[in-house]
C-alpha cells in the first residue's frame, strides 16, 4: 500500500489521500471578489485528485492585500462568491479550505507578472500599508510601512475574526492562517521587521504576542470539530540560529490549539541565503514534527511521486504540499498513483475520466 494514498484525518476532515493543494495567489479578483477563473482553476485542481485544496491568501482587509488582484473575505460579496468554489471542490471530492492572511508592508504590489514591486507612490491603485514598525522589506519593496498603533492590532486581529467567520460560512472545512513569508503576522515574529519597544516586540513573548492572539481569537470562532491550522516560516535562513526559537513558536501555537503546521520560510529579509533543491525543507519539517508533536506538512521543490512517497513513508511530513507541480499538472495525483504502480482504487479522477482511462491503459 501506499503512504502517499492513504487516508488521512483531522478532525471532522477526512482527506482521500495526503496530496495537498498548496495556497497559491492568482491575482486575479475584482475589488476581492473571486470569479470564473478561480471556481476552474481550484475545481480543475480537485477533479485532478488532491486531497485538500487550499485556496489562496485572502486578505481580512482591504489594505491587508498583497496586490490589488488579491481576493478577499471582508464582505459578504466576497464569501458569495467563495460558495460556488467551495461546492465545486466537494463536488470533486476534496476538503476545501482556504488561507486567509494580511500582507502587511509587502502589500500595495504590482502583479508578479507586472512587476513584482510596490506600486509606485502617487499611483491612485496604491495605499498605505501597517507593520509593528516602520521598516521597509527593501529591495523590491522599498515602500515603508506606518507603524501600528495599539488600536490597529486590536482592528487587524477583529478583521481575521471576521473573515474566519465568513470562511466558514462560505462552507470551507479548513483554516490556515498565514503567519508566513514576511506578510504581517510572521513580521511581528522577525527581529528584521518587528523594532517595537512596547508588549508586541522584544523578546519571543513579545514578538509572538500578536500571532498567538490571532489565533486564540480566532479558535474562539472557528469550529472545534474543523482543523485550524498555520503557514509559519520557522527560519530565515539569514545565517541567525533562528529554528529553536521557530520552534518553539509552534508549540506555542499547539498550545494555543492549532490542529497542524504548515512549516515555510520566513522571507523577511531579501538578504536570506536561502538553500533552494529537492524537498529541502523536509528535515526542518520533520524536526518540527518530532519536537513538537504537531501533524505538519511543507512544501518547496517536491515535485516527484516517489520523492513524496518517500516523505510520508519516513514520517517527515503528514502531507505533501504542491505548489507549481499541481500547476503544470492538476492530474498530478493520478500520475502520481501510475507511476507508483497502484491499481485504480488509488485514482481519485472522477468517472467520466476515470472510466475511459482505465480502458485506455489496458488498451
Ligand atoms: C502562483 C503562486 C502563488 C502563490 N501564492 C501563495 C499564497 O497565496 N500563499 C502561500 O502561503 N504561498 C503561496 N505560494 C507558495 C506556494 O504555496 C508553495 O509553497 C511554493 O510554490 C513552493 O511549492 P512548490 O515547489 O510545490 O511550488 C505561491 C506560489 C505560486 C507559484
Amino acid at each position: 500500500m501506499s503512504s502517499l494514498f492513504t487516508p488521512f484525518r483531522l478532525k471532522d476532515a477526512e482527506l482521500r489521500n495526503r496530496i495537498v493543494v498548496s495556497p497559491m495567489c492568482q491575482y486575479s479578483a475584482e475589488d476581492g471578489v473571486i470569479n470564473d477563473w478561480h471556481l476552474v482553476h481550484l475545481a480543475g485542481l480537485a477533479r485532478g485528485g488532491a486531497s485538500l485544496v487550499i485556496a489562496e491568501a485572502t486578505a481580512v482587509s482591504p489594505e491587508g492585500r498583497i496586490t490589488p488582484g488579491c481576493a478577499g473575505l471582508w464582505n459578504d460579496a466576497q464569501a458569495e462568491a467563495w460558495k460556488r468554489a467551495v461546492a465545486a471542490i466537494k463536488a470533486a471530492g476534496a476538503v476545501p479550505g482556504i488561507q486567509i492572511g494580511h500582507a502587511g508592508r509587502k502589500a500595495s504590489a504590482n502583479r508578479p507578472w507586472e512587476g513584482d514591486d510596490h506600486i509606485a507612490a502617487g499611483d491612485p491603485r496604491g495605499w498605505d500599508t501597517i507593520a509593528p514598525s516602520a521598516v521597509a522589506f527593501g529591495a523590491n519593496l522599498p515602500k515603508v510601512p506606518r507603524a501600528m498603533e495599539l488600536a490597529d492590532i486590536d482592528r487587524v486581529k477583529a478583521d481575521f475574526v471576521a473573515a474566519a467567520r465568513r470562511a466558514r460560512a462560505a462552507g470551507f472545512e479548513w483554516l490556515e492562517l498565514h503567519f508566513a513569508h514576511g506578510y504581517l503576522a510572521q513580521s511581528f515574529f522577525s527581529t528584521w521587521s518587528n523594532k517595537r519597544e512596547d508588549a508586541y516586540g522584544g523578546d519571543l513573548d513579545g514578538r509572538g504576542r500578536f500571532l498567538l492572539e490571532t489565533l486564540a481569537a480566532v479558535r474562539e470562532v472557528w469550529p472545534e470539530n474543523l482543523p485550524l491550522t498555520a503557514r509559519f516560516g520557522v527560519t530565515e535562513f539569514d545565517g541567525s540560529n533562528d529554528l529553536d526559537e521557530g520552534i518553539e513558536m509552534v508549540r506555542r501555537f499547539q498550545q494555543g490549539g492549532l490542529d497542524l503546521i504548515d512549516v515555510s520560510i520566513g522571507f523577511s529579509t531579501p538578504t536570506a541565503e536561502i538553500p533552494w533543491g529537492p524537498a529541502f525543507m523536509a528535515e526542518t519539517t520533520e524536526r518540527v514534527r518530532r519536537e513538537t508533536g504537531l501533524p505538519a506538512t511543507t512544501s518547496w521543490f517536491v515535485s516527484q511521486p516517489k520523492q513524496a512517497e518517500a516523505l510520508i513513508a519516513e514520517d517527515k511530513v503528514d502531507l505533501v504540499s504542491l505548489g507549481r507541480p499541481l500547476l503544470a499538472d492538476p492530474h498530478w495525483p493520478y500520475r502520481a498513483a501510475t507511476e507508483l504502480g497502484l491499481d485504480k482504487a488509488a485514482w481519485t479522477l472522477p468517472a467520466p475520466y476515470a472510466h475511459w482511462l482505465e480502458r485506455y491503459r489496458a488498451a
